[in-house]
């Protein structure tokens, strides 16, 4: 009989590196480990190794990074998105990236299952498998922290030692950090974070330092905004991944972009994560300063109704969803009049616009002045004597009926 293949999603931490071993061990099937490149500054090679030596049968990187920034961050960052009125959802939108090489590679390989080491209390399981319900309808799904019966990652690291699976332990022998990063952000979660009470410690943060250590002499960025994008800085035209790789350098020498909250998971609790977003950050900052010269205020109005739906839906692993694309065809549209070149000044971990351009904009110097060339201020008395129509029927009504009484 053909032995079945499954394509693990692999990222060389504690729980991939177990879920690893634990499929090898329990299923009459090959394992491929699929490590997908993101920009996670880790060492592939060494963790191809690692996944090599606990028991795959073959290691497939993947380098998805321009693809992250370009059909990913960038759409992302086009809707303003933010969940719960912070996070710029950095883990969120690598998932779909992740699973879409995985299942693109389970294709090649003519594999019939795909696994993740996501927990079932997580929010990562929902991305991962939403995003094989509408790309890989057809193949099977194994989630082992579901199945097996290890409670919690002390088990885990038990079951790594029996196995003499190589882990990362964290600083004080115990339970590590669960960190994830990409090119977007950095993220950190459970151990001492688990406590909502408790300051993170200094040494955790691995990218935005304490603003105490960053110069005290801000500096300044020029952003060039075309179609809502980031198309150079500082007059160099980059592509996407290029532009939030240059910007996550500035935002990492100016401690900007950290970020402490405790968020909504998807299946209702409460988690408290530290995120390290330095150059989304400052595109964040820098595209909402040109939408305010370029978009109309009806549109901008609309965006701001229905960015926290848009986030939601990225939240909740809905990427490949309808609604999203129908949402997503909303916002690309609006943003084709958001052209400007905005300059900023970073410095003590805050993001300041201090000059905005736009030479097609809506914004028209001779109107908000009060010169009265181009302007009649009478006109707006027939504007009140209508909008105050309805308010003075209302206050009379109430005059009378309290008369009345
Ligand atoms: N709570 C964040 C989110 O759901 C971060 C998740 C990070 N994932 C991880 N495996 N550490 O987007």
């Amino acid at each position: 009989m053909k032995r079945s293949k499954i394509v693990l999603a692999y990222s060389g931490g504690l729980d991939t590196s177990v879920a690893l071993r634990w499929l090898r061990d329990t299923r009459e099937a090959d394992i491929y480990c699929v490590i997908v490149d993101v920009g996670q500054r880790e060492e592939l090679a060494s963790i191809a190794r690692r996944a090599m030596q606990i028991g795959a049968a073959d290691v497939l990187i993947e380098d998805a990074r321009d693809d992250f920034a370009r059909e990913f961050v960038f759409p992302m960052l086009r809707a303003n998105a933010r969940y719960e009125g912070a996070y710029l959802m950095g883990s969120c939108i690598a998932r779909p990236l992740i699973a879409r090489r995985q299942v693109e590679c389970a294709r090649r390989l003519g594999a019939d299952a795909l696994a993740h080491g996501a927990t079932g209390k997580g929010n990562d399981q929902i991305r991962f498998e939403l995003t094989y319900a509408a790309l890989a309808p057809d193949l099977q799904v194994i989630a082992p922290w579901r199945i097996w019966d290890l409670r919690t990652r002390l088990d885990l690291i038990a079951y790594a030692r029996d196995h003499s699976i190589p882990i990362t332990m964290g600083s004080d022998g115990g339970d590590p950090m669960s960190i994830d990063q990409n090119l977007m952000h950095t993220s950190y979660e459970g151990h001492l974070l688990e406590d909502p009470s408790c300051q993170p410690p200094d040494d955790m943060f691995l990218h935005v330092p304490d603003v105490g250590n960053t110069p005290d002499d801000g500096e300044l960025v020029t952003i060039t905004i075309a179609g809502g994008d980031a198309r150079a800085v500082n007059g160099t035209e980059l592509s996407p991944r290029e532009a939030l790789e240059t910007l996550n350098r500035l935002g990492e020498r100016h401690g900007i972009g950290r970020c402490d909250m405790v968020e909504s998971r998807i299946l209702g609790m409460k988690s408290r994560n530290v995120y390290e977003t330095p150059g989304a950050t400052i595109l964040h900052a820098a595209r909402r300063a040109a939408e305010g010269l370029c978009l109309d205020k009806e549109v901008l109005f609309l965006q701001e109704e229905l960015m926290p739906r848009y986030a939601r839906m990225v939240y909740h692993g809905l990427w490949f969803s309808p609604e999203r694309q129908v949402l997503q065809v909303a916002f690309d549209k609006a943003q084709e009049a958001v052209n400007a070149t905005i300059i900023m000044r970073l410095r003590k971990g805050i993001v300041d616009v201090v000059e905005r351009h736009a030479a097609g904009g809506l914004y028209h110097k001779e109107l908000a002045s009060f010169d009265d060339r181009n302007y009649r201020h009478g006109d707006a008395e027939g504007y009140l004597r209508l909008a105050g129509l309805r308010l003075r029927l209302w206050a009379r009504s109430r005059a009378g009926s309290l008369g009345g009484r």
